[in-house]
């Protein structure tokens, strides 16, 4: 597992309650923030300093003494300070909880501080190597003293979607800016199972906007379902000495996400991806759009085919047990039939709707189907993954349906599937711009510590809704949208 070294290491202010008072000091030198003050305790007024940087707690000494005393001074008002600490400065400036995460306790119960990228050139994506500390660079106070950042690990779980790395770019912009450091924890659940972490710094998040998959890395993993694998996900995220972190996935990895906060307060946010589009509390993730468009150009392709040879043409498409792809490609490339689970019809009426529009003199006709069209006679077969999901591709819903077609209409029918070609490959201008104020979005939530918590999109506004609800159940296909594509039909 690569480690950091630490600018706290073998540092004797930093561990600790002391190291505590330290950040409340800072938490009033740092510069206003949206919130910055609310609420903020009397005792970290011991920190307070008049412009000429002495202490407010201790005028006349300060001014018998000078400026030169301040040191010693302020080693003093920390000591007092540490004593009176109670509690845990949002790191933007706000004060919201009295109670540090135990998480985020070191063992002498103080906030732990550690090593950041100091002053990310994100222009020309020079990076810091992960052993660099703020002292190596030849400013020791910064990072350590007054501007501790938090250390924030990033996974990616579940299939993978194009705009992960445009999450992980996002994510990672706002948090360095900030003074944080980020840590890419590789293959989604199964980074912290097993301790698989990679530092990222400015470099490793330059020029990923467009490029689809994941640089991290994903799986399936589901740490419910191995033996020890909660304990693990525990221990090695203390061990990396993460402070939060933003998990990107769909129903599978944000359900773990929402159990590991329900059930041990981890501190956790969400950024609502899948290209299936059948996550709750969001209207919609990134990775939709770009399937969609492919889907769409597929389907755009397959008339110009269909019609120089009067067949039938069915696509199939992803989506599992939702019908979004299938409903939104469908009605934008000028399907003539769509089935999807949400809204079951039989074969023969989708041979009668394809014979109607033969008898208008249409000789040919496209078919979308989704891939979890549940079909008369078709069975699941084939291994269940950690979350319970069979492998949809194998059922061959397209095959069969496009066989059923030809036999009881007569026409010439062909299939396509289009499989993974959905998910690979650079998401679209919307979906780019959807994961970035996502990953933006999650970066906030994490320095406010709302954890337990996900970035959504509410009409065109970004907000952040409860993990729980989000996975609570699958968001289908309502019947407007269906109403919309039947409208077409034969
Ligand atoms: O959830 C995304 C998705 O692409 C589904 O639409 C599809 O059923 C599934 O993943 C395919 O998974 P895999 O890549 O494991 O075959």
């Amino acid at each position: 597992m690569p480690t950091r070294d630490r600018a706290t290491q073998g540092n004797p202010v930093a561990p600790g309650a002391v190291a505590a008072a330290i950040r409340k000091i800072g938490q009033v030198r740092r510069p206003a923030s949206r919130d910055a003050g609310a609420g903020l305790g009397s005792e970290t007024q011991a920190g307070a300093r008049r412009p000429d940087g002495t202490s407010l707690l201790f005028p006349a000494i300060t001014d018998w003494f000078g400026p030169k005393w301040n040191t010693l001074l302020t080693v003093y008002e920390l000591k007092t300070c540490a004593e009176k600490a109670v509690g845990e400065p949002n790191i933007g400036g706000a004060y919201r909880s009295s109670v540090p995460h135990p998480l985020l306790l070191d063992a002498e119960g103080g906030t732990r501080t550690h090593t950041r990228f100091p002053s990310p050139d994100f222009e020309s994506g020079a990076s810091t190597s992960s052993a660099t500390s703020a002292q190596d660079h030849g400013s020791p106070a910064r990072g350590v003293l007054y501007d501790r950042g938090m250390k924030v690990g990033v996974l990616t779980g579940g299939g993978d979607c194009p705009g992960l790395n445009a999450v992980i770019r996002a994510v990672g912009r706002r948090v360095m800016t900030r003074g944080g450091d980020v840590i890419g924890v590789r293959e989604g659940w199964k980074g912290l199972v097993d301790g698989l972490f990679e530092p990222l710094g400015p470099r490793e998040i330059s020029g990923l906007l467009p490029r689809g998959g994941t640089i991290i890395g994903t799986t399936r993993t589901n740490p419910f379902k191995l033996d020890g694998g909660v304990e693990r996900v525990l221990a090695n995220f203390e061990r990396e000495e993460l402070d939060a972190l933003v998990a990107i996935g769909g129903e599978d990895t944000l359900g773990v996400a929402a159990r590991l906060y329900a059930e041990y307060e981890f501190p956790v946010v969400g950024v609502p991806k899948t290209i299936d589009n059948d996550l709750s509390g969001t209207d919609y993730t990134f990775g939709f759009d770009t399937a969609v468009w492919v889907a769409t150009e597929a389907i755009d392709r397959l008339h110009t085919t269909a019609e120089s040879h009067n067949r039938v043409m069915v696509v199939e498409v992803m989506g599992r047990s939702t019908g979004w792809i299938a409903v939104v490609s469908g009605i934008a490339g000028g399907a003539d039939v769509i089935l999807i689970p949400e809204q079951p019809i039989s074969i023969d009426e989708a041979c009668d709707d394809i014979r109607r529009r033969h008898e208008r003199g249409k000789d040919f006709s496209i078919v979308v189907v989704s891939e979890g069209y549940e079909l008369e006679g078709l069975s699941d077969a084939g291994e269940v993954d950690q979350f319970g999901h069979v492998r949809l591709s194998e059922r061959g819903v397209g095959a069969t349906l496009a066989h059923e077609i030809e036999q009881r209409t007569g026409y010439e029918t062909r299939v396509t599937v289009l499989g993974h070609v959905q998910r690979g490959g650079s998401p679209t201008p919307r979906d780019r711009v959807l994961a970035t104020r996502y990953g933006l979005k999650a970066a906030d939530l994490v320095e406010e510590r709302q954890f337990g918590r996900m970035a959504a999109l509410h009409g065109d506004t970004i907000v952040d809704v409860p993990l729980a609800d989000a996975t609570a159940e699958l968001k289908t296909v309502p019947a407007e949208w269906w109403d919309v594509a039947r409208a077409f039909f034969g």
